[in-house]
């Protein structure tokens, strides 16, 4: 989704603007631009649709001289991907120009009234009518502008805005969508997200919403509360390496994330378990807050709310509380069912989708303590809930999730055994065991990952089907969904997951020789009934039956035309493995159909607007 940066100082803007802009690509967009102030009185804008290699190639030779600019990516939401429609845009002076993220709900009235008072709108963005108000209100101080100009918007906005009256600042804004400042000492940046500004500064300040900041060129920032004092800045500190947001010798940053799982497993689970308990210390329960739970509602959207399904799965099964589970889009707009007794978990490796927070903050109107489950240190999510577990898994640039997703599953494992013992469903020994065993998932993975070649050649005979059904049941089902979403995402090949026991009330018809069926037929309780509805697919002649099954099943292959072998596992923990073959088969068919991997069509990675 839309991604900002901006950077004030004394070196040319321009370079650091558009490599700002190349770290945020894997947010998704269609269009980008910067404007920088040449501090002559005169201010340049370059926007190109397309990658930013574009705009990279429109700059080339040009040499900005100025040190103060914006840079933006632009994921269409009003208005067609165009140059015109691409930001920074300009007020009618062409003296003012600003970035945004989010989406201004009342563009449409404000628009009519600045048209009324004869401002002229060049594209057809919600965007444009911030450049027009801060024209409308400008007496020479950018910040008061800005201040008049938010009280009339509704909507979500991360906002910086630049005048060639002020050639020595940015001024910054934010309600609902996010926005980072970097301390850069004798420089200040701006951005949606710390890929853009990381490699010239670690120190960041996380603006809250309604608060500004003014970025001088000095490297001074200010920054000022709703109403109007100004407030001490508190600076983080970022302690990841540069190096996670590079490809380190992969073809596409999907395959190092999903390379990078072992890890990403073995690090979320670390300290799990002291003197044979499992601990969450970062929830901060007590035993009578834990026993006091009455219900569990999980929201999240996307791979995430994938993962809410494994974790309902599991919490059900070894802490017997009901979990209901919805996506957040859903659930922000219904009437739900949740009070003081209910424990509202959601899942954002972001921790910034729209959507999601939208229904924390309904869940907390209803009196439920919000826990939520991020990858993002200092995210919305994160400062919005009740208790935090953080996953480990890094920085993830490809749209599609893969490491965030088995970070995720992890951890919602983790938060069940956990609860299972501490309602006393689980006794020690069985947790013990169960932790022992999803302990041996790292080095599964890194088995599956050492020999693709099955998986590859299963994915050739299914890169020119055009549509795809993947079945199982229990958590099999669910890791289909979300094999089914890695398929769709990545490779543009409609694909679906049902419930194996479900195929013969619909999908069944679906099958013809170009639709392959994937089943998901690891050895669990139901893996007879699963056998037997792939007899009844097969019988229906799809193009071909491949099946993910358990290292040392001879049988099955009677059953299939590829057999695609997972390490033996409890079938509790199968989500994790057997998702890792679902990733790969789907990159396998992006690839051979020529996508781009990493940056899907259409797709956005932080998705900050409902
Ligand atoms: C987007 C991403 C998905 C992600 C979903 C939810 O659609 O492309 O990969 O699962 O958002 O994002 P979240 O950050 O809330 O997990």
């Amino acid at each position: 989704m839309c991604g900002i940066v901006g950077y004030a100082g004394s070196r040319a803007a321009q370079g650091i603007l558009l490599k700002g802009l190349h770290s945020l690509e894997y947010r998704g967009y269609d269009s980008a631009g910067i404007a920088v102030l040449d501090g002559h009185d005169g201010m340049d804008v370059v926007c190109r649709t397309g990658k930013v290699d574009a705009l990279d190639a429109a700059l080339t030779g040009r040499g900005l001289a100025g040190t103060c600019g914006i840079g933006h990516t632009r994921w269409a939401t009003h208005g067609r991907p165009s140059e015109e429609n691409a930001h920074p845009h300009r007020d009618c002076s062409g003296r003012i120009a600003v970035v945004h993220n989010g989406i201004i709900e009342n563009f449409a009235e404000l628009k009519d009234r600045l048209v009324g008072e004869g401002h002229v709108f060049v594209s057809e963005t919600d965007t444009e009518v911030v450049a027009h108000l801060l024209e409308r209100f400008y007496e020479g101080d950018l910040l008061a502008a800005m201040r008049r100009c938010v009280s009339f918007l509704q909507g979500a906005f991360g906002l910086a805005a630049v005048c060639v009256d002020e050639p020595d600042r940015i001024v910054v804004t934010r309600r609902d969508s996010p926005i980072v400042i970097g301390a850069g000492g004798d420089c200040a940046l701006v951005a949606s997200d710390i890929p853009a500004l990381i490699d010239v500064t670690r120190d960041v300040i996380y603006l809250d919403d309604d608060q500004f900041a003014v970025l001088h060129t000095s490297g001074d920032i200010e920054c000022y509360a709703r109403d109007g004092r100004q407030i001490e800045p508190k600076v983080s500190h970022i302690d990841w390496d540069v190096d996670v947001a590079e490809r380190a010798g992969f073809e596409d940053f999907m395959d190092k994330e999903i390379h990078e799982q072992p890890r990403v497993v073995h690090d979320t689970l670390m300290g799990r378990l002291k003197d044979g308990r499992m601990t969450l210390d970062e929830l901060a329960l007590t035993s009578e807050q834990i026993a006091a739970i009455e219900r569990i509602f999980i929201v999240a959207c996307g791979s995430s709310y994938h993962a809410g399904l494994i974790g309902k799965n599991l919490i059900e099964r070894w802490a017997r509380i009901p979990v209901d589970i919805m996506v957040a889009s859903e659930f922000r707009y219904s009437d739900p069912i949740v009070d003081g007794s209910t424990l509202v978990i959601s899942i954002t490796q972001s921790g910034e989708t729209a959507d999601t927070l939208a229904a924390m903050r309904l869940a907390h109107s209803h009196g439920s303590k919000v826990f939520t489950i991020t990858n993002r240190v200092g995210s919305r999510a994160s400062r919005e809930s009740d208790g935090v577990i953080y996953t480990k898994a890094g920085l993830e640039i490809s749209v599609a999730a893969t490491k965030s997703f088995i970070a995720q599953v992890v951890a919602l494992t983790c938060l069940a055994l956990f609860l299972g013992q501490e309602r006393g469903k689980l006794d020690g020994a069985t947790v013990a065991r169960l932790y022992a065993e999803l302990n041996r998932t790292p080095g599964q993975i890194e088995h599956i990952l050492l020999d693709t070649s099955a998986i590859e050649r299963a994915a050739e005979a299914c890169t020119q089907a055009h549509s795809a059904l993947f079945v199982g049941r229990g958590i099999g089902s669910t890791v289909c969904y979300e094999g089914a979403l890695k398929l769709k995402e990545i490779s543009y090949l409609h694909a679906e997951a049902y419930a194996a026991g479900e195929i013969k009330h619909g999908p069944i018809a679906l099958i013809d020789r170009n639709v392959p069926v994937v089943a998901l037929a690891c050895r669990s309780a139901t893996y007879p009934q699963v056998v037997s509805n792939i007899q009844e697919l097969r019988a229906r002649t799809p193009s071909c039956v491949i099946v993910v099954a358990t290292e040392g099943d001879e049988e099955i292959r009677k059953s299939a035309d590829h057999v695609l072998y997972v390490p033996e596992i409890d079938e509790c923990f199968q989500g994790i493995t057997a998702t890792v073959v679902f990733q790969l088969f789907a990159r396998f068919i992006a690839r051979a159909r020529g996508c781009d991997v990493d940056q899907p069509r259409n797709l956005a990675k932080s998705v900050t607007v409902e």
